[in-house]
């Protein structure tokens, strides 16, 4: 069956009806998937009855700790390239998640800008993101902090599918290589200011049972704020790219 599929957002981010994922996918539905994924950035595919055993190894999401804006596993060598959310319980008002479209922002930076900054590569560091919400290196045992070495990556990503090219940020995006430290923070802030403006942000509002996927190599997310008075369980699931990036 060929899904449907209807962009909510102004540049990106789709509802799509027609695709059962309790169900192993035929390979046009999986193309059709990864096509859409390319394409749209965000797909919400609702609703979704699995459990456990359909969306495989999960686990909880605290989403307390995703307020900033971030790109799943950016911390990682390799990546993860997508990222899946489904709702499994939902508070009677359901805070929504806000993701940002990484292709309009670059194309909104000016050439001279875009030139400036193409070729750089950026060091990801998972304890940084931790300094930005208020915690220390010495809040994690010696173990954790040797298990998650910093990590570079390209600041911008071209789409294999579409050749589009965006921004690859994210709240572990610590400062470019070569640069100072501090010289460097302060152009990733930026960056993700300018990438997080209201004109690429698609802010999505759960439905029940709804499975939310993105593709993080050209979106950025975060949880916005919510007063936990009714209970809401969320699984995550993602896959990571197969080659480093
Ligand atoms: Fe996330």
């Amino acid at each position: 069956m060929i899904p449907n599929l209807k962009q909510v957002g102004r540049t990106f981010a789709a509802k799509v009806t027609g695709v059962d994922l309790r169900t192993r996918l035929d390979p046009a539905t999986k193309d059709w998937i990864e096509d859409a994924l390319a394409h749209y950035g965000v797909l919400a595919l609702g609703p979704q009855k699995i459990d456990d055993d359909h969306q495989g190894s999960t686990r909880a999401l605290v989403l307390l700790g995703n307020a900033l804006w971030h790109t799943d596993g950016s911390q990682m060598q390799p990546p993860t390239r997508v990222s899946a959310l489904h709702a499994r319980v939902l508070p009677p008002s359901p805070p929504p998640t806000e993701y940002a479209d990484m292709r309009a922002a670059w194309d909104a930076l000016p050439g001279a800008r875009q030139q400036e900054i193409e070729d750089l590569h950026v060091v990801h560091n998972f304890f940084w993101s931790r300094e930005q919400i208020g915690m220390g290196i010495a809040d994690f045992s010696e173990e954790t902090v040797r298990l998650r070495p910093p990590v570079t990556h390209p600041l911008v990503r071209i789409n294999p599918i579409t050749g589009r090219k965006s921004l690859y940020l994210a709240s572990h995006a610590s400062h470019p290589i070569g640069w100072p430290i501090d010289e460097g923070r302060a152009l990733i802030k930026g960056l993700i200011a300018h990438a997080t403006r209201p004109d690429f942000v698609y802010s999505h509002d759960w439905e029940p049972d709804e499975l939310v996927m993105w593709d993080d190599r050209w979106t950025m997310h975060r949880s916005t704020p919510y007063k936990e008075l009714h209970p809401r369980k969320m699984r995550w699931c993602g896959a990571r790219e197969t080659e480093p990036v």
